[in-house]
């Protein structure tokens, strides 16, 4: 009898510790930490989805369905894993990451409509439509110039080349050390390795995603999320949240301001065609989809650069 009551007491306080014990846990996450498993456990973001959650092999094998054709010009280079492996440095800043499902799965629809429209060889009659060929480059095949403009913080290695490559192409000895910096690789004196290696070109491009090109300045991610507030002066100059405003971050005045050229509208398109691959829908585009009369945030000078410098 004795002896009962003893097991008794003992398997109530194994109880209350057992309760305790959860109710820790649960205060603790609530907090904000998260273990759920992926590397990024100081980060807001780390307990929602991740890329790999909702965007897998498949949709990227149909978003870029015509690159590995034989006359693609970067056959065998872009694949499903470089794109993970960049992103997953961005994810715990935020990339894809944001705002729940719709709008992460937005988010890697925006960038990679950039990246398509960027890459692409398609056109009019191509087999299987315009917008079936992006990831058809890593670089520009004819370049008419070495991109090389004087510049005091990234001069121009001699014998170097600083036309385009990548995913979303990079031009300009300037360009490429300043996004060199941001993603801690020696672009500078080595810009060939964004078309000798896919993931670094992926990183580059979501680099220019997530940066904004000036102090003060919203990231195309910012003004895509919801991160940022227009001034005054930016709703003056119509640029308010949106995709439209992710154009005019990355391309200023050669795409956004001059109404609705192909340059722009062929963008949207890319943008569009893969909300609706991954099952979105372009009914999903958001506001402000395009930046036809957006004064630019960077007028550009001369330089027809990507990113202004
Ligand atoms: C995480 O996802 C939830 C909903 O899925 C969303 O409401 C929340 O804003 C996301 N967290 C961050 C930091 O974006
Ligand atoms: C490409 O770059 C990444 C990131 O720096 C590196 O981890 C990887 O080993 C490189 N791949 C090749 C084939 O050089
Ligand atoms: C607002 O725009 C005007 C005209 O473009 C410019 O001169 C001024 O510096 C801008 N103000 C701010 C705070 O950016």
């Amino acid at each position: 009898m004795a002896m009962a009551m003893a097991m008794i007491n003992k398997m109530l306080l194994v109880a209350v510790v057992v309760v305790l014990a959860v109710a820790v846990a649960e205060g603790k996450s609530k907090e904000k930490k998260c273990d759920k498993g992926w590397e990024c456990k100081d980060s807001v973001y780390c307990c929602n989805d991740t890329i790999t959650d909702f965007f897998q092999v498949y949709q990227f094998e149909n978003l870029f369905a015509k690159r590995n054709t034989p006359v693609a010009h970067a056959v065998g280079f872009w694949d499903y894993q470089s794109f993970i492996t960049a992103a997953a440095l961005y994810e715990p800043l935020g990339f894809g990451t944001t705002g729940g499902k719709e709008m992460q799965m937005r988010e890697v629809a925006a960038f990679l409509g950039h990246v398509g429209s960027q890459t692409s060889c398609g056109y009019g009659v191509a087999t299987g439509g315009p917008l079936a060929w992006g990831l058809c480059y890593n670089r520009e095949m004819s370049p008419s110039q070495s991109y090389c403009n004087p510049d005091y913080l990234y001069p121009c290695t001699p014998g170097v080349e600083y036309y385009g490559r990548g995913a979303i192409p990079v031009f300009w000895n300037y360009n490429y050390g300043l996004i060199g910096d941001g993603i801690k690789v020696d672009l500078l004196n080595h810009p060939e390795y964004l078309e000798q290696n896919a993931t670094l070109a992926f990183q580059a491009a979501i680099h220019q995603w997530m940066t904004p090109a000036k102090k003060k300045q919203p990231s195309p991610h910012d003004v895509f999320v919801g991160n940022w507030e227009p001034t005054k002066n930016d709703t003056l100059s119509k640029r308010l949240p949106g995709f439209g405003a992710t154009m005019n971050l990355l391309y200023g005045d050669r795409v956004c301001g001059q109404g609705f050229v192909d340059d722009m509208n062929n963008i949207i398109s890319h943008y569009q065609q893969y909300l609706d691959l991954m099952g979105v829908g372009r009914e999903r585009s958001g506001d402000n989809l395009d930046c036809a009369e957006q004064a630019a945030f960077n007028p550009s000078s001369k330089s027809d650069a990507a990113v202004s410098s």
